[in-house]
């Protein structure tokens, strides 16, 4: 992949395809090609195959997807296997079809089995259950990364699939109520003045975030070092408890209220780091700790989202 290459971001509206597209444009890549959804509906084949034959397209980073939290997952698991599947079909088989170069899929931790070991490997996938909440979506991931990888064998078509843990940043979803852990905190917070902010469960479930700007960069480190369709994870190597989170985000915010936890609600899986020494044999580490990350998420929050 070179300045002048022909490269198309599936979702480059979103939280990932943004930044990919950000980091792009920073490097002083000169082709980059996007379509909006009302102009461009993934879903439908016929669409997607004349976009592919207007368009020359050498590289795609796939990060187009239907999203949600454990709620709308499991609320519209029809939705998300159909949506999902249909998305990655269409642009995967289109890429072959017009000799795509290489063909980057993003998914997610939730693609790997309820019990897996810790810290997951990729050798961990279809070794075990899935999380039933979020069985649909990941199993439409799960067919991409099989996609690929039979392409791969019978037609040699060069892809890869990178699986990132828990994102945040700019272009993040703060729905009040369907939205991911970090920017659902910052509007509480932001918005409780003196409070109280109550959170779910009891606030020991660890996680592990990333500053989206660190996973458009694994993104094109990635895309430049491997064509096998191989399974890649992506970690920031940073593990958090819920109740640490919630307290450095209130401190960032200058929340000054109490936090009250109910523990009446569901906590979630308990710890879920990725191995991503993969990747970080290669060289590749992200650049932002945690603090750095959220105190520019929560300046974009005050400056996009509430103005
Ligand atoms: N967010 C995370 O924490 C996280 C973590 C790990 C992995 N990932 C993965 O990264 C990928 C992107 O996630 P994200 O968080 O960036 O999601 P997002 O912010 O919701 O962005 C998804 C993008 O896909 C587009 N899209 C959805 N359905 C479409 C359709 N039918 N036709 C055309 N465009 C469509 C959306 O378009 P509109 O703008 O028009 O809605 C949006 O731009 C997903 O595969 C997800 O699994 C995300």
């Amino acid at each position: 992949m070179h300045k002048e290459s022909y490269i198309y971001i599936a979702g480059h509206n979103g939280l990932v395809g943004s930044a990919i597209f950000r980091e792009l444009k920073r490097r002083g890549f000169k082709n980059i090609i996007t379509a909006n959804r009302c102009d461009l509906d993934l879903i439908n084949s016929t669409k997607v195959s004349e976009f592919f034959s207007e368009n020359k397209i050498e590289y795609v980073f796939d990060a187009a997807a239907r999203v949600g939290g454990i709620k709308a997952n499991d609320t519209y698991s029809g939705e998300f296997i159909f949506q999902n599947t249909m998305i990655q079909t269409n642009l995967i088989h289109n890429s072959y079809l017009y000799k795509v170069k290489k063909f980057l899929l993003l998914g997610s931790v939730c693609i790997y089995p309820k019990f897996a070991p810790i810290p997951v490997k990729e050798a961990s996938l279809l070794c075990g259950e899935l999380e039933p909440t979020n069985e649909a979506y990941a199993i439409a991931k799960i067919h991409g990364i099989k996609m690929l990888q039979a392409y791969k064998k019978q037609y040699g078509f060069k892809g890869l699939a990178l699986m990132p843990c828990n994102l945040y940043g700019p272009n993040d979803n703060y729905h009040p109520d369907n939205s991911h852990v970090i920017p659902a905190l910052i509007r509480k917070f932001h918005e409780a003045k003196n409070g109280p902010v109550i959170c779910w469960g009891d606030g020991t479930p660890m996680r592990e975030f990333m500053y989206v700007d660190d996973l458009a960069d694994a993104a094109i480190f990635a895309m430049k070092r491997y064509e096998n369709a191989e399974l890649i994870n992506v970690g920031s190597g940073e593990d958090v408890s819920i109740k640490n989170l919630a307290e450095m985000i209130s401190e960032l915010t200058g929340y000054k209220g109490n936090i009250l936890w109910d523990k009446s609600k569901p906590n979630g899986t308990p710890k879920r780091p990725l191995d991503y020494s993969k990747l970080k044999l290669l060289g590749w580490e992200p650049k932002y700790k945690l603090r750095q990350g959220l105190e520019k998420a929560i300046n974009y929050f005050k400056k996009e989202i509430i103005n």
